[in-house]
């Protein structure tokens, strides 16, 4: 039994008194009486993007085009700005990371620079466990090579269909490789890969190595540039609170910087001199030059004032909370819910350094109809097939009573065979 953790709601509201970060919670929507544990699908709307996000509306009502410039953060800079701050989140210097695109589109603007199959080196590893959109990607990208992704894509397999073990990508790792692409953090299980270790091992293979961070950005601290990671994207709808659908990230080690942007645009120019306009592509040596196209700026816009939060609390601060959290979560399940006729348990790794920021509770049968009864007692989990409940747990704004009023409706859900009112079939979103 951990021992910093009691049973009882009254410990649970004890650990919210003693919680520094509880304030934040107060500068967040919270839907209806909710209990949201949903946060790493979508991260909930806060004051403070609501205010950015009203006053680019009020720009665009009283500047029309002079916002590129005049506004209060000009627009015409925003995509470098934000970048700059988020850069303290992932350990990277500013000019390393740049607000653009999708993750899938920067995944193909980054893997499109540094694959080069006619240089000798024809393969890139990626997981059998990473998101399919990554997959679905790399193998387009493989194909726009006429190549045949059966031979020169390699999925590193899972043991156990939960976790991807470090040595098995290691030993993946040889001469006909080029790429290396690798979760952050495993979007199922919520295991975090040793950046350092993959890439230090990955560079003496001359392989390059890159990251799709979603999952892990906004919850864990990453040190991307003194890893000497290659490249990395995430996007800012998840943890980063960004709203739906808001812009991604893009990181590039400035190492790669006079490298050719694989998928070039005029927003990729050298700043200063875009509006030449001239036809031969002069890309800025940041991450900027991966940009393509003109920002979405309301988009943007919610992501500024999202990112201020962050940068008073600080990552450090959110990790501590996030993993005291997730911690409870498993300490609730392993003692009130792992026996019969209950049946979780937890596909999580339990060692702090190798978990992100959310906890896959696992029960084998009845997992998508236990998500549902949990939706209609106002919890909001997500379900990820086969068996897989996410609770994502927030630092800014979920409470250690939420955690425990959770684990309470997972034990009742069972004991008044609550899941048996709903159908098997599952929603489009889940
Ligand atoms: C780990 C991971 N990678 C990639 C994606 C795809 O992101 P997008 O739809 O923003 O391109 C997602 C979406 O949830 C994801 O979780």
């Amino acid at each position: 039994m951990n021992d910093s953790f009691k049973l009882g709601r009254d410990f649970a509201m004890l650990m919210d008194r003693e919680d520094e970060l509880a304030g934040y919670r107060e500068r967040f929507y919270i839907p209806g009486n909710d209990i949201y544990m949903d946060g790493n699908s979508l991260g909930l709307a806060s004051r403070d993007a609501e205010k950015s996000l009203l006053r680019v509306l009020e720009e665009w009502k009283t500047l029309g085009i002079k916002g590129w410039l005049d506004a209060e953060n000009p627009w015409f800079f925003i995509p470098e700005d934000l970048g700059a701050k988020m850069a303290a989140l992932v350990g990277a210097k500013s000019e390393e990371v740049i607000m653009t695109g999708s993750t899938t589109s920067n995944l193909h603007s980054l893997v499109s620079t540094f694959y080069k199959p006619w240089e000798g080196r024809t393969r890139i590893i990626a997981d059998e466990l990473n998101f399919p959109s990554d997959i679905y990607a790399i193998k387009s990208q493989i194909m726009n090579h006429n190549l045949d992704p059966e031979d020169n894509l390699i999925l590193v397999k899972s043991r156990d269909g939960k976790y991807i073990y470090e040595e098995d990508i290691m030993a993946a790792m040889d001469e006909s490789v080029s790429i290396a692409l690798l979760p952050g953090v495993l979007y199922r299980s919520g295991q975090l890969l040793d950046m350092k270790r993959l890439t230090e091992y990955a560079h003496s293979k001359g392989i390059i190595i890159g990251f799709d961070c979603a999952h892990s950005a906004g919850s864990v601290p990453h040190k991307l540039h003194d890893c000497d990671v290659d490249f990395a994207f995430w996007c800012s709808y998840k943890h980063l609170n960004g709203g739906p659908g808001s812009p991604a990230f893009l990181y590039l080690n400035e190492k790669h910087f006079d490298r050719e942007p694989g998928l070039a645009g005029w927003f990729g120019y050298i700043k200063n001199r875009q509006f030449d306009l001239a036809l031969d592509f002069q890309h800025s040596r940041t991450a900027g030059g991966w940009q393509m196209g003109t920002p979405c700026i309301f988009s943007t816009a919610a992501l500024e004032g999202a990112l201020k939060i962050f940068r008073e609390v600080g990552i450090e601060a959110v990790r501590k909370k996030s993993l005291k959290l997730t911690s409870y979560v498993i300490f609730l399940v392993d003692n009130l819910l792992s026996e019969k006729p209950y049946n979780y348990s937890i596909g999580t790794p339990r060692e702090e350094e190798r978990r992100g920021g959310h906890v896959a509770v696992e029960h084998k049968e009845e997992a998508w109809r236990i998500c549902c009864a949990l939706k209609a007692r106002g919890i909001i989990p997500d379900f990820r097939p086969d068996s897989v409940i996410r609770i994502a747990p927030v630092a800014l704004y979920n409470t250690f009573t939420e955690v425990w009023d959770v684990i309470q409706a997972l034990k009742e859900i069972i004991d008044n065979r609550e899941f048996e009112a709903f159908s098997k079939t599952r929603d489009a979103v889940s």
